[in-house]
């Protein structure tokens, strides 16, 4: 159904408003509104397999049951196997036909990340979908084994890396990246992807990354696009998940009593995974509707920018 005149100019005040839109309030008015998309049917992802990273905690979590729900297989990666086994276990006490399945891998550390596609490759021979959800804001600034900045390996390089090792078994299907609101804040930086100018802040660092997932989006969906690959960035909006509450104390705070829960962050990345037709190649998603990927002028890359972020990430990712 379209979204009406309406619809759509209530829906852009709450996006513009910010606490409005990536609160409980903007998802239940949304929700409410004319044109809302519809849910996947019941049983649109029985007999598929999709991965979810981040699959121990908040979103992750809540990813893994939305999929579930639909009749999905869901692997869920993780990098603590005993807390991951305690989370698969909770979820199958509630759902107990739920088809899931245990790996441990750190998205970090892109041999690891490698080493884990081959095995996910040996015996899931055809994967419907990968919930990039993995997310960090280390407190200092943090190196991955492989040298580069925390937030990027496990934002971006790690998710890369993965999507392009499992290409055989994931071509016709799609790839979610869990991005961040806080992205609209931050220009590309293509000129430091590793953080090294400037005093570091954890919330500056993680919403950057966040924007190379956005801007990186396009160019990773026409690439991918060989194998007919779909790619969608994704924000959640706010939700109350340990993530929030370890890393961001006060503005947990503040905002709780309006925080989504995590059903309600995880809503669009289940959506942009059953949704039938996979939506457009290389654009950003929230609250299952396109959004735009700039609010504010100075974040705007230039053609050059981009091109040197692509030209790094080629690079970083070893993309030949
Ligand atoms: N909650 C929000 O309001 C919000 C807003 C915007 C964007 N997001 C994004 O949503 C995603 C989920 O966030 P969340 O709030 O659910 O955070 P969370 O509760 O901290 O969960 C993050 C998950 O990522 C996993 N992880 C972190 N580093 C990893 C690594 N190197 N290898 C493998 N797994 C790793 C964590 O594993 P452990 O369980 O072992 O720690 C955990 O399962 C993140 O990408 C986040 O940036 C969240």
């Amino acid at each position: 159904m379209p979204r009406p005149l309406v619809t759509r100019a209530v829906d852009a005040v709450l996006d513009r408003s910010v606490v409005l839109g990536y609160t409980t309030i903007g998802l239940a008015v949304r929700r409410a509104l004319p044109g809302w998309p519809a849910d996947p049917p019941a049983g649109a992802l029985s007999g598929r397999h999709v991965l979810v990273t981040g699959a121990s905690s908040g979103l992750g979590i809540a990813t893994v049951e939305g999929l579930a729900d639909l009749g999905a297989t869901v692997h869920l990666l993780v990098r603590d196997e005993a807390k991951g086994a305690a989370v698969a276990d909770r979820i199958r006490a509630g759902r107990p036909t739920a088809e899931l399945r245990l790996w441990r891998c750190d998205v970090a550390d892109l041999d690891d990340v490698r080493r884990f596609a081959t095995d996910l490759s040996a015996v899931v021979p055809d994967l419907h979908a990968v919930v990039h959800n993995a997310g960090v804001m280390p407190p200092e600034r943090t190196e991955s084994p492989q040298g580069f900045e925390l937030s990027m390996a496990v934002h971006l390089l790690g998710p890369v890396v993965m999507t392009e090792a499992l290409r055989e078994p994931l071509a016709g299907g799609r790839v979610v990246l869990v991005s961040s609101g806080g992205m609209y804040g931050q220009p590309l930086h293509a000129d430091d992807p590793a953080y090294r100018q400037g005093d570091y802040s954890p919330t500056t660092a993680y919403a950057r990354s966040k924007r190379w997932q956005v801007e990186m989006a396009p160019l990773l969906a026409e690439r991918w696009s060989a194998d007919d690959i779909t790619v969608a960035t994704m924000h959640p909006g706010w939700a109350d998940t340990p993530g929030v509450r370890d890393s961001l104390p006060r503005f947990r705070a503040i905002t709780r009593p309006v925080l989504r829960d995590d059903a309600q962050g995880a809503d669009t990345s289940v959506w942009l995974a059953a949704v039938e037709p996979a939506p457009e190649t290389g654009r950003f998603w929230h609250d299952r509707v396109e959004r735009p990927t700039h609010l504010l002028r100075r974040t705007r890359p230039s053609g050059d920018e981009r091109a040197d972020a692509w030209a790094w990430l080629v690079e970083a990712a070893g993309l030949t």
